[in-house]
């Protein structure tokens, strides 16, 4: 049967079969191209499209935006400040309105529940730009690039997931390994591994799909992983928690001994981005003056080396967006 997404959320990769993901992934390599070539579709036009970040955005955003206009779709950026929600208004009269005036709303926030609320008053796509728990939209991009890199289908690659295997990106990648038929090593400390058998349907989807999930501590019992995966130690909104983090996290720090460890030969490292991998950033240098702290979770060497396909995964944001919103809208 032929796919077919017209109208549908982007909330979480749960809600998608196997196929419909395959499907956006299909579509994201053909705009891609597309782009390349100079051949414009507009398969947007006339569509009006606005952006809810509750918080900071580099590559989301932008990704949005340019995918919006390069189909011909007309944005608005709302960010916290500047528009009533959940002050003077409640989340079901503003999805209420923006549902009346947009074709699709992208949100970024905090818990997922607030998505979800959008999703079921707008009467239109509401597509997660990334909250406490999920991150869909980087999934995708991700599973792009690892498709460019890596000349294996995705139900064979390994991907170790390092660090903080509990935050929202861990999350959004065991979500997208159930679907995908992957397999997930979660590689960090004890204290901060996920109890899965409280998500809902995902060992079902495992079980369907015949992806693994695993957790571990030790580089020792991690062999061959294709993709090294790692993200910030203290997401947005959990920057009080820097210090016991740094404290549990920094023996989980990506080095290049641990990706010749735990990784193939010609392994992948990947990072959704925005990284700490040196001192050149506020927060970094910040931490290190004031309170003693390396809160980088990867070095710059690997972060630099040939192993490192971390933009073309940021770029990947944009088209592997462009598909959700051509496919949705
Ligand atoms: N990876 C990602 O979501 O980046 P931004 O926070 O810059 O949007
Ligand atoms: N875990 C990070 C991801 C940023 C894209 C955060 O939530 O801040």
């Amino acid at each position: 049967m032929a796919i077919n997404l017209r109208g549908r959320n982007f909330l979480t990769l749960m809600d998608f079969t196997q196929k419909e993901i395959r499907y956006m992934l299909d579509l994201a390599h053909d705009l891609k191209s597309k782009k390349r070539l100079g051949i414009r579709n507009e398969s947007l036009k006339g569509k009006n499209i606005v952006l809810l970040f509750e918080k900071s955005s580099t590559r989301t955003r932008c990704a949005f935006e340019v995918a919006a206009l390069d189909e011909g779709a007309h944005v608005t950026f709302l960010d916290s400040n500047s528009s009533q929600m959940n002050k003077k208004e409640s989340l079901e009269d503003t999805a209420k309105v923006l549902g009346r005036f947009y074709d699709g709303i992208e949100y970024r926030g905090y818990e997922q529940s607030v998505v979800e609320n959008l999703a079921k008053h707008a009467g239109v796509p509401v597509w997660n730009g990334l909250t406490d728990v999920d991150h869909p939209t980087q999934i995708l991009a991700d599973m792009m690039t690892i498709e460019e890199h890596i000349s294996k289908p995705l139900k064979d690659i390994k991907i170790a997931f390092v660090g903080d295997t509990r935050n929202n990106m861990a999350y959004a990648w065991m979500y997208g390994c159930a679907k995908m038929g992957m397999n997930f090593v979660g590689f960090g400390p004890k204290e901060l591994h996920p109890d899965i058998d409280k998500e809902e349907g995902l060992l079902e989807a495992c079980k369907k799909s015949g992806a693994t999930i695993e957790f571990c501590s030790e580089a020792s019992e991690i062999k061959n992983a294709d993709v090294i995966y790692t993200d910030v130690w203290a997401g947005m909104g959990e920057e009080d928690k820097l210090k016991e983090r740094v404290e549990l996290l920094a023996p989980y720090t990506v080095t290049m001994d641990m990706l010749k460890e735990i990784g193939t030969e010609d392994c992948i490292f990947m990072h959704c981005l925005p990284a700490f991998h040196d001192f050149e950033t506020g927060a970094a240098k910040k931490a290190k003056d004031e309170m003693g702290l390396d809160i980088r979770e990867v070095t710059d060497g690997v972060f630099r080396s040939k192993h490192s396909v971390v933009f073309d995964e940021a770029e990947n944001r944009m088209h592997t967006i462009k598909s959700v919103m051509v496919a949705t809208l």
